[in-house]
């Protein structure tokens, strides 16, 4: 592998433990200001110095992270559908060029499949086209297989996803957790992360964390399930420990409650 991809790609997947914690970020660019996302600098700020790479879109990059970070950044290139368009909204495109991620120094760039959806055939293309571009500059792509509200997320459906993100020659992969997931990590030969989907209480998240990384996974690109924690800064502390350490669900839960307690005693 070249020399800059590994650089980068180690950046974000830390070749102490071969895992990451990816803090998602990029919400707003189909749902806009996302609950807790209204001011993103003032939630994410905070949550820096645990993140191993920082998911997000250019835009949100320019206007709300400083410069002097020394965070590796995960730059979102595709979308192109809102919320609103619930007919199109599995049908992505290309919305930064490679050569602007370069120019925002990111380290990865991420794209959205739509696998099984109307358009697939637009967004594995456009993402084809993505990869060649980037490789060609020694910068790792994250293939995002997204799931349609009508589509089954089971194992199955995870494995042709994750499967078919590496086959174009993603170098990560993110999909979701589901039920022997291990099956999908073991058929994906690029490093897989789980999302964290929609808000679920912090226990079942952290249990979530641990299942995935039991069967095989590379880490988390999480968003909300940190992001709108009651305390966010002790959430991510807590999934590092999953994630990093090896904690099981119920010592990382004692540790976000202990951190929470410790920040509402600061206040
Ligand atoms: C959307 C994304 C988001 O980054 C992703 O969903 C992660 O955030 P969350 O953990 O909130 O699901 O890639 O396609």
């Amino acid at each position: 592998m070249d020399w800059g991809m590994q650089n980068r790609l180690s950046r974000i997947i830390k070749p102490e433990t071969k895992k990451t914690v990816m803090l998602a970020v990029d919400h707003g660019y189909f749902m806009g200001p996302t609950t807790g996302l209204e001011q993103l600098d003032k939630t994410v700020n905070p949550l820096l110095p645990y993140a191993d790479t920082l998911m997000l879109t250019r835009g949100a990059l320019r206007y709300y992270i400083d410069p002097g970070i020394d965070v590796p950044i995960t730059l979102r290139v595709s979308g192109g559908t809102s919320i609103l368009n619930t007919e199109m909204l599995l049908h992505e495109g290309v919305t930064c060029s490679v050569e602007d991620a370069i120019r925002l120094n990111a380290s990865c760039v991420a794209f959205s499949i739509m696998v099984g959806a109307r358009y697939e055939r637009d967004t594995i293309l456009a993402f084809a086209e993505i990869i060649d571009e980037a490789r060609a500059w020694g910068l790792p792509t994250l293939c995002v297989t997204a799931v349609g509200r009508d589509m089954v997320r089971d194992a199955k459906y995870m494995r042709l996803a994750s499967r078919l993100g590496a086959e174009l020659g993603a170098d990560i992969v993110k999909t979701y957790y589901v039920d022997d997931f291990e099956t999908v990590t073991e058929s994906c030969p690029v490093p897989v992360v789980i999302a964290g989907g929609k808000k679920i209480p912090e226990r079942e998240a952290l249990e979530m964390a641990r299942g995935a990384i039991d069967a095989g996974a590379a880490g988390v690109d999480m968003g909300r399930n940190i992001f709108q924690s009651e305390d966010p800064v002790a959430m991510i502390q807590a999934v590092r420990a999953v994630v990093h350490e090896g904690a099981g669900a119920g010592e990382a839960m004692e540790l976000y409650e202990s951190k929470k307690s410790e920040a509402a005693a600061r206040q």
